[in-house]
């Protein structure tokens, strides 16, 4: 007999071959802190095994053979954003057990910050070392150093308020984004929308390189559509980064929470 708590705060309790499903119902009293902690402690059985079948996966090790071949350079910290909610979340979980397990290769302090984070990930979280930002900046972070964005499967306005924050020479060099393909963005979407939502995706078009995660690598089809995208050589451009506007964006973009 295996018993699972679902959403509704109900643990499905199935039985035999024939999986009866059967309600039991949870006490009463439980406090809303008890059962974060009921939550977080299923959460933590379960994720030992994510974490150790991302550690033997060919989806990490092709991301460090890129940093150990110095086809990347090295980060010095990692800025997760919209990870999604890992206790409620199957897709988040095994992007969680893939940035845990890249905060050990790097040995680098990471950041995480979504919305929709609830208490129970956020103590999660913080079991993994992961420090929790509090603040929405919708995307509007200056680096101070070679910072590697996890940010996969994020919206398009995101992704372009990163961009837009570093667009200088002095500052481009230093990103670093793990997130959807600019090169499927700019194919799929019409040049007005990328205008109005990724113009930063754009106007780096000709000089961001990609490196795409091959299909056959994926897990659970969470990183399906999702590239490593670096600057390099940033000196030698011949582009102009002097007049980067602010971008302002309508309500009406999926999956992006304004402050
Ligand atoms: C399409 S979901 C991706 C979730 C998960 N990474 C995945 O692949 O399933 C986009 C995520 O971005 C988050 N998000 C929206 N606005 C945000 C903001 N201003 N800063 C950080 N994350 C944000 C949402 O809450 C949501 O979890």
């Amino acid at each position: 007999m295996s018993s699972v708590m679902e959403k509704d705060g109900f643990t499905l309790v199935k039985k035999g071959r024939k999986h009866k499903r059967k309600y039991k119902p949870i006490p009463a009293d439980i406090s809303a802190q008890e059962l974060d902690e009921l939550e977080i402690k299923k959460f933590l059985e379960n994720f030992t095994h994510c974490l150790i079948e991302m550690e033997q996966s060919e989806l990490l090790h092709f991301i460090k053979s890129k940093y150990e071949k110095n086809d990347v350079e090295m980060i010095e910290k990692i800025e997760c954003l919209g990870l999604g909610s890992i206790t409620n979340n199957k897709q988040a979980r095994s992007q969680l057990a893939l940035l845990v397990q890249l905060k050990l290769f790097f040995n680098c302090p990471v950041l995480a910050y979504d919305p929709i984070f609830t208490e129970a990930d956020k103590i999660v979280l913080s079991e993994f070392n992961i420090l929790v930002d509090e603040e929405n900046t919708e995307g509007m972070k200056e680096t101070t150093g070679k910072t590697l964005f996890f940010m996969p499967h994020c919206s398009k306005p995101l992704v372009n308020n990163i961009l837009y924050s570093n667009w200088s020479r002095k500052l481009l060099g230093n990103v670093q984004i793990f997130g959807n393909s600019f090169e499927n963005m700019i194919v799929r979407h019409t040049f007005q929308d990328m205008e109005k939502y990724a113009g930063y995706v754009l106007l780096s078009q000709k000089f961001v390189k990609e490196i795409s995660i091959p299909n056959n690598i994926i897990i659970d089809n969470v990183f399906n559509d999702t590239s490593l995208h670096y600057f390099d050589n940033i000196d030698k451009l011949n582009v102009s980064f002097s007049k980067a506007i602010q971008p302002i964006y309508d309500n009406d973009e999926l999956d992006f929470i304004k402050k």
